[in-house]
């Protein structure tokens, strides 16, 4: 019969004072010792630790503790305690201490955890280690953040399609799919479902699974990841950079109000990103790689290289500006006295972590597409529907994209981003 004495507690509740004397703490087994007739035993809880005490003699408790392997889920109760040796200075002394599931010898060892690629075979239990759950923890901070700037500034979320017909982002990354036996495929953008949708709603955004079929083994590609995008009418390039940098502001900030134990356990340091951000033009930033010995040319795509020499130059967030038409998707303006830039930008992360997020202002009008789309020999017939919202008003527009784990992987300072995401598909991974 349970025991009304006992409320469930959170361990993060308990530590900070906030549960009643009597708790019951629902959890698992993530570490354990046993000194003299007493069982020491850290248990986890998705909002932190806690350590149980098993006393020998009070009813079956200590019996029960000693047998709980690591990991295995267990119901203890018990009353709060303070005790400065204990971490976070408070214990529960356990009257009851139950097992409900009990778990086999645990596969991570010591000596297996120095192997990021078993850790990866392993994701599905690898999880619950200390820094896979804070990077999480502040995954989730990132998104957070992403739906009450959206909300504030009376962005509209929506929803786009999975497959698709046309690309986004050019042919090479399209992965295909057999759909009824018609070619389809992953949708590596919704930015157009966005454009779609400003007539109706004006200011859009969205939250969902991108698919680049990238075959380069690098620390900043997946092959499914997830983008926070947004689209925006009657606006131009310089309001799409104040919400790119706005969106980033808080994202830190958030991050920093409520994630300050889990920046600690990944060791790393994040300051606040204080706006404007600095702006530079692709070509100061081809200046700054020519200097620092990774020169490329004027028109191509910024090298991984020089990207990370580019971003190591500074010590906060920045943008490049103004990039060659060459270098980007056939979507985006040029200038009118500069047929060969854009008006787009890339927002970088310091630190030689490089790109964020993309953005640019739009070609609205139908002619100027039609003839893009004719210069660059792209399929016409796919990008029929996206034409065709250019015949039914289609103003000045601007939109971006910022891959979420890109963005985790820099704010929680993590080497690779296959750490920002829970299960990581990359070009030689797709299990667990
Ligand atoms: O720069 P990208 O390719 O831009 C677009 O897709 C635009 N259509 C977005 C828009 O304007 N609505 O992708 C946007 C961001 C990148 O800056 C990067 O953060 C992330 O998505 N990203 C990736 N993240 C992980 N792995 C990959 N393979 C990624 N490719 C892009
Ligand atoms: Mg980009």
């Amino acid at each position: 019969m349970k025991d009304e004495r006992f409320r469930v507690a959170t361990a993060a509740d308990i530590l900070a004072g906030r549960s009643g004397p009597e708790v019951e703490v629902h959890g698992w087994v993530s570490r354990k010792h046993t000194v003299g007739g007493l069982v020491f035993a850290i248990v986890r809880d998705g909002t932190g630790y806690v350590q149980i005490s098993a006393r020998k003699g009070v009813g079956g408790a200590y019996e029960t503790a000693r047998s709980a392997t690591k990991e295995s889920a267990v119901v203890v109760r018990g009353a709060v305690r303070d005790d400065r040796r204990a971490p976070g200075g408070k214990e529960v002394s356990a009257a009851e201490f139950e097992v409900v599931s009990l778990a086999e010898s645990w596969p991570i060892t010591k000596t297996a955890a120095k192997s990021a690629s078993y850790l990866f075979d392993k994701r599905h239990l690898s999880i619950r280690g200390p820094k896979a759950i804070a990077s999480m923890r502040i995954r989730t901070e990132v998104i957070g953040a992403a739906f009450d700037y959206f909300r504030q500034n009376g962005f509209t979320l929506i929803s786009g399609p999975t497959f698709v017909q046309a690309a986004v982002e050019g042919g090479s990354t399209l992965f295909p799919v057999d759909y009824f036996g018609r070619a389809a495929y992953l949708s590596q953008s919704a930015q157009f479902y966005e454009e779609a949708a400003l007539p109706a709603l004006q200011k859009v955004w969205i939250y969902q699974p991108a698919f680049r079929a990238e075959k380069s083994k690098t620390n900043k590609h997946l092959t499914e990841f997830w983008m926070i995008e947004s689209e925006q009418a009657f606006a131009d390039q310089s309001v799409n950079l104040q919400t790119m940098e706005g969106l980033l502001a808080m994202m830190v900030k958030r991050v920093l109000e409520n994630r300050e134990q889990d920046l600690k356990v990944l060791g790393r340091t994040l300051k606040e990103v204080s706006l404007p951000l600095e702006r530079i033009t692709y070509d100061r930033a081809l200046e700054i790689a020519e200097k620092a010995g990774h020169p490329f040319a004027w028109g191509d795509d910024i090298g991984a290289e020089a990207e990370r020499t580019i971003s190591k130059t500074f010590d906060a967030p920045f943008f490049v500006t103004d990039y060659p038409l060459s270098a980007r998707a056939f979507y985006h303006m040029t200038y009118p006295d500069r047929p060969k830039v854009t008006m787009s930008a890339d927002l970088m992360a310091p630190e030689g972590i490089g790109e964020l997020a993309t953005g640019g202002q739009r070609i609205h009008e139908q002619s100027q597409l039609m003839e893009r789309i004719a210069s660059q020999d792209l399929p016409a017939e796919a990008f029929s529907w996206y034409l065709d919202l250019r015949k039914f008003g289609m103003p000045p527009h601007v939109g971006f994209g910022i891959g979420v784990e890109r963005t985790t992987r820099w704010i929680a300072g993590l080497k690779h981003i296959r750490s920002a995401s829970l299960f990581p598909r990359t070009v030689s991974r797709i299990s667990p």
